[in-house]
């Protein structure tokens, strides 16, 4: 979908003014201010129900304009810029001076990514500066992909603009590149060995990580709790549940339909790159059948569902990152 000119005038206007924008990346929406405002920033979290300690990502159209917003550009990180920006890579650099502690919660790093949506980069150039945005949900709950989604999680807080369906449909990759180390706080669509390519080594995050998603347990009261069952136990477990009258929904990925009263049933698609598009649209779907319980059909091991994969640990119930959520943030 392409960016509507009075439209992007609009929305620049409205963050010119301290106030908010949700707008579409090719990941997922994002709830954009000025990221120089504080006060304009700390409107993020109120309508987000959000915990001021989390930080948010700045968004810019490249690397030039992102770059007086860290301390130090590390060789690594001018890499992955150049390899991956615009795209859905978001960098963790030492913050400088410009970047107010509203943005990172205090922290000494800032995260930060250039994303390729045009309606995006159409906004960004309007603006002409950074935007602060997290994923356009309220605390605790999943990303918004659609338009539609923005507006049932936030009503009139902000304005929306429509970009239609998000083509990634999971948040971005998150890379830190800090004292010399490359980590991978958050896997994506540019998987690990993409990033590995262009550094050489990447390492998993240790106890001394920067806070990343999920990685704090979350006050969220989950809705339908969800659990994942691999393609075997998927058949028992809807049974066990109709036979005690607990009706489930299901999204399933290989499994035959199971076509029974109690049961609401959504096939996925057998690659990866389409489910993690169609995920988050196909959990609120199941969320909204009125079934007690979510049951999942696992996902293949591998680098091309890591993704996917994280984001399913997350929402399960048993899952033990966080409590019943797809990054709560
Ligand atoms: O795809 C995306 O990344 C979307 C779009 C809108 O860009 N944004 C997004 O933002 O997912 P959010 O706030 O929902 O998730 C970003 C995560 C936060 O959970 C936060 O923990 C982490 O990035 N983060 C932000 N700043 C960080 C920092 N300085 N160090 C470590 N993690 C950070
Ligand atoms: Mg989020």
């Amino acid at each position: 979908m392409l960016p509507d000119p009075a439209k992007i005038e609009e929305a620049a206007a409205r963050l010119n003014a301290g106030g908010l924008v949700a707008f579409p990346t090719e990941t997922v929406y994002g709830l954009g201010a000025d990221a120089a405002n504080p006060a304009a920033v700390a409107r993020i979290f109120a309508a987000k129900g959000r915990p001021a300690s989390h930080p948010l990502i700045v968004h810019f159209s490249s690397l030039e304009a992102a770059r007086a917003f860290a301390a130090v550009l590390p060789e690594a990180a001018r890499r992955l810029a150049e390899a991956f920006w615009p795209g859905p890579l978001t960098l963790v650099l030492p913050k400088s001076a410009r970047v107010p502690d509203a943005v990172t919660g205090g922290q000494a790093t800032v995260a930060l990514r250039a994303p390729a949506h045009p309606v995006a980069r159409a906004l960004l150039a309007a603006f002409g500066r950074g935007i602060a945005a997290p994923s356009a949900n309220r605390y605790g709950r999943i990303s918004p992909t659609r338009a539609a989604d923005v507006r049932e999680e936030l009503g009139d807080a902000a304005l929306v603009l429509d970009g239609g369906d998000c083509e990634v449909g999971l948040e971005s990759t998150i890379v830190a590149c800090l004292d010399g180390r490359v980590t991978l706080l958050r896997p994506g669509s540019v998987s690990r060995s993409q990033v590995a390519d262009v550094v050489g080594h990447v390492e998993e995050p240790g106890a001394d990580a920067p806070r990343a998603p999920g990685r704090d347990r979350s006050h969220y009261a989950p809705g339908t709790p969800l659990f994942i069952a691999d393609a075997e136990s998927l058949r028992q477990e809807i049974d066990a549940a109709l036979a005690s009258g607990v009706r489930v929904a299901v999204l399933a990925r290989s499994a035959t339909p199971v076509e029974a009263a109690g049961v609401v049933w959504r096939g996925m698609p057998a690659d990866p790159v389409s489910y993690g598009r169609g995920l988050y649209a196909a959990l609120r779907g199941l969320d909204a059948a009125g079934a007690d319980r979510i049951l999942v059909e696992s996902v293949p091991p591998g680098e091309a569902w890591a993704a996917v994969a994280d984001r399913l640990m997350r929402a399960s119930a048993r899952g033990d990152a966080a409590d019943g959520v797809v990054d709560a943030t």
